[in-house]
């Protein structure tokens, strides 16, 4: 007989004990879904980029929100796409909106559902990048930030709970905090993608929203993938800038990154699993390359052990439902 001196396979005899000390749990309020509003009414037209993703017009928007809501998750993040575009996404800021009537909807139809408008202009300008852009091609930070602001505002005005800046201009969330303050805004919440990099994983996203770049890349605004300890030097900014809620982009493949901003601060902290990553495990899940169901639930598992108080997740609504998150 081997001298074994402690034996961890005691604590994993049975599922019962695998429960009594487990260490991390996920349960649909720790998910938030992100939406996609188009403009009209009556659509719910499928996402071929994103399979299982729907464009929604603000009414089906409202309806969805609903199920979400019954579901038991207690977020919904909004992306629009305007009905038209140009150089400065005048869209953005406009009531009528597709986003901005969409809050109104949701928070009408479920008004304990809290409302985060994810707020870039990306999807709004028609070159695609998330500012202002000069004559050579370059992104002006500090003429992106008046224009932020109004979106802000708008959103705020509609009814959001939460505006979540996920442009990585600099300074973005004083000016916003000082914006929405100004206003009377002063209960809505400022959910900074403090730490986004530049990733490939947006791919699907960009189909879904018609929001690739023209030109370039966002590589001088957006981190570099190579960097791990400026991930902490943005999420302090965004701290003594007046975030209230951190977020992690992309999300598996920078739980190193997730982890260190974790302990860096006391602020709630959510990771972003995004497209790309749902696009690579429903490919492989659709070839029979990966079980679907244990796969998805380890990548949540995943985020959540380095440190995730909540994931926004294109699964959120489909693994509360089913029960798959407990
Ligand atoms: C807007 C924005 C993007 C995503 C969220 N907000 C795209 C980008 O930065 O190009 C990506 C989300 C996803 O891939 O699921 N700036």
């Amino acid at each position: 007989m081997a001298d074994i001196i402690y034996r961890p396979r005691r604590t994993r005899r049975s599922a019962a004990m695998r429960d009594l000390v487990a260490q991390t749990v996920i349960a649909p309020r720790n998910l938030v879904q992100p939406l996609f509003v188009v403009p009209g009414s009556a659509i719910a037209r499928p996402i071929e980029a994103l399979s299982g993703q729907m464009h929604l017009s603000p009414d089906k928007a409202a309806d969805l929100a609903k199920e979400i809501r019954a579901a038991g998750i207690p977020a919904v993040l909004l992306f629009g796409i305007p009905p038209e575009k140009d150089a400065v996404g005048s869209y953005a800021a406009r009531a009528d909106a597709p986003v901005q009537e969409a809050v109104r909807r949701i928070k009408d139809a479920v008004p304990e559902l809290v409302v985060i408008c994810d707020l870039c202009l990306c999807e709004y300008t028609d070159h695609g990048h998330c500012g202002v852009v000069r004559e050579d091609g370059s992104v002006d930070n500090d003429a992106t930030l008046p224009l932020l602001m109004q979106a802000a505002v708008s959103q705020a005005e509609a009814g959001a709970d939460v505006v979540a800046p996920s442009d990585m201009m600099d300074g973005r969330v004083s000016a916003l905090r000082r914006a929405l303050d100004e206003t009377g805004f002063i209960e809505t919440a400022i959910l900074s993608y403090a730490v986004k990099y530049r990733s490939a994983f947006y791919g699907p996203f960009r189909e879904a929203a018609g929001s690739a770049p023209r030109e370039g890349d966002r590589s001088t605004y957006q981190m570099d993938f190579r960097n791990g300890r400026e991930a902490l030097r943005e999420a302090r900014l965004d701290v003594d800038e007046g975030a209230d809620m951190l977020l992690v982009k992309p999300g598996m493949p920078y739980l190193d990154v997730l982890a260190s901003v974790r302990a860096a601060t006391d602020l709630p902290v959510g990771a972003y699993q995004v497209s790309g990553e749902y696009a690579m495990l429903e490919a492989a899940a659709s070839r029979g390359w990966l079980d679907r169901d244990m796969a998805v639930t380890e990548s949540l598992y995943a985020m959540r052990r380095a440190g995730a108080d909540f994931i926004v997740t294109y699964y959120a609504l489909e693994w509360a439902r089913r029960g798959l998150c407990r």
